[in-house]
């Protein structure tokens, strides 16, 4: 039997239905509401506001828990490939190794872009922000790909979608080649989707290029940790902008700009310059105490998330991976050291303590790119690269789902009532 909710209004009681996923708090359905008592809820931000069912990912802030298809990230990072979580993601199991092969083949076979998709790299100009030249290029992936923009035949969507996962590190290293005045390396097959990665970033034509295995293993990990994170600002905006019918590579260079913000996945770039700005441990009081005060608008880059009330638990995986990474390049970067002691200052401080503010996954994931050579106008293209899995796998949910319409939230209007125009001489 269902069960209800009741709210007391001045036009009378309203009965209201209260739905149970399988895990997570319960949510009180309200599509009725306003038709029904002639109000609106108020949740700017979407606070307590679930706008989907989604069988994807489920984060339990509190305990520090995040699960894709029901998995601990812990798991996936220790045992798992990047390309088995995006198939896990996408297709909602785990593969098995003849599906997996499959599937890498697929991916591994929609690496190269149109030749002349290079042209937009040079009407940018050298010095444009990674960021900007992947919402642009990836936008204009529907001017190429034609046959696979109709939203309406799970073909074409499965399509886009290979192909969106498979193209994203192509184009991210291009913007990268662009920036630095090198020429664009092709994908080559034989490398794993991170091994390729590496290779069209960092290889020049005039020598030969060998993958590390433990940069290859370090930054496949920290794509399956990026790889999604339930309803946060950037899958929203994808699902937003695909609720009109927009097309796959439209709705995703929408995410892609909603992330560049330094509130989300800009804030690696952003935790990484604080650190450098930092420099010494000593110097870290200063801006702990900087954090605090109500009047200074700094805030620890790094720390804090609107759904982990607890450590985020790809922050874990990641200081770990940082290690690995500086030991393997034997890098004694003191940012490290600086990380490590404002970790433990700021997890000691009553400030940080009573607001549950603990480091997420961006506080240390800097450090790792910087060690491996990406500078830091990279990062976010890095995240928006792994991302990319979570908003395929989480549009596509969202075209088969029946329930799902065209995003139109509603507000609290608190403009001017209703009056006359005045003419100018007369105000
Ligand atoms: N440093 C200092 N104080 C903070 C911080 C911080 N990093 N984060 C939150 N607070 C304080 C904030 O001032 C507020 O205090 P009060 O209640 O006295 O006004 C309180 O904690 C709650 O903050 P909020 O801004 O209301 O919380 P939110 O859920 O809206 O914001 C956040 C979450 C991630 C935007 C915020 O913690 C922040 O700006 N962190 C720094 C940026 C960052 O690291 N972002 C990456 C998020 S993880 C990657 C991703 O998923 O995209």
């Amino acid at each position: 039997m269902t069960r209800m909710a009741r709210l007391e209004l001045p036009n009378g009681t309203h009965e209201l239905p209260i739905l149970s996923g399988s895990i997570g708090p319960d949510v009180i359905d309200i599509r009725r509401l306003y038709g029904e008592a002639d109000v609106f809820t108020y949740d700017p931000g979407f606070t307590s506001t679930a706008s989907c069912a989604s069988a994807i990912t489920y984060i339990d802030g509190d305990a520090g828990t995040l699960l894709y298809r029901g998995y601990p990230i812990e798991q996936l990072a220790e045992h798992s490939s990047f390309m088995e979580v995006a198939y896990l993601l996408t297709e909602g199991e785990l593969p098995t190794q003849e599906e997996l092969d499959r599937f890498v083949y697929t991916i591994t076979r929609h690496t190269m872009v149109h030749e002349q998709l290079m042209n937009f790299y040079r009407g940018f100009r050298r010095d444009a922000h990674p960021m900007a030249i992947m919402c642009g290029v990836v936008g204009a992936l529907s001017a190429f790909y034609h046959d696979s923009t109709d939203i309406e035949d799970p073909k074409q969507r499965m399509i886009a979608s290979h192909r969106l996962i498979a193209k994203m590190p192509t184009i991210a290293a291009m913007a990268y080649k662009y920036s630095v005045g090198q020429p664009f390396v092709y994908p080559d097959n034989s490398l794993s989707y991170t091994g390729n990665f590496l290779r069209m970033t960092f290889a020049v034509p005039a020598e030969p290029y060998v993958v590390d295995p433990v940069i290859e293993r370090a930054l496949d990990r920290i794509f399956t940790l990026h790889a999604d994170h339930e309803q946060n600002a950037s899958t929203s905006t994808v699902r937003l902008a695909s609720s009109s019918g927009a097309n796959p590579f439209a709705c995703i260079a929408a995410g892609i700009a909603c992330l560049w913000g330094p509130a989300h996945g800009g804030a690696n770039e952003a935790a990484l310059n604080m650190l450098r700005e930092i420099g010494r441990p000593e110097r870290i009081p200063h801006y702990i105490a900087r954090a605090k005060d109500k009047n200074d608008p700094f805030r620890l880059m790094g720390f804090g998330h609107r759904v982990y009330k607890n450590y985020d638990p790809r922050a874990k995986v990641m200081m770990a991976t940082a290690k690995e990474v500086l030991d393997k390049l034997n890098v004694q970067d003191p940012i490290f050291d600086v990380a490590r002691e404002l970790e433990r200052i700021a997890l000691s401080d009553e400030y940080f303590i009573e607001k549950k503010l603990y480091p997420n996954v961006d506080f240390y994931s800097g450090i790792i790119l910087s060690a491996i050579g990406f500078p830091t106008s990279m990062f976010t293209a890095l995240f928006a690269l792994a991302r990319t899995v979570g908003w395929v796998a989480q549009w596509n949910e969202m075209i088969g789902d029946p329930e799902q319409k065209i995003g139109r939230p509603r507000q609290l209007y608190v403009g001017s009532p209703r009056r006359d125009y005045v003419p100018i001489d007369q105000r």
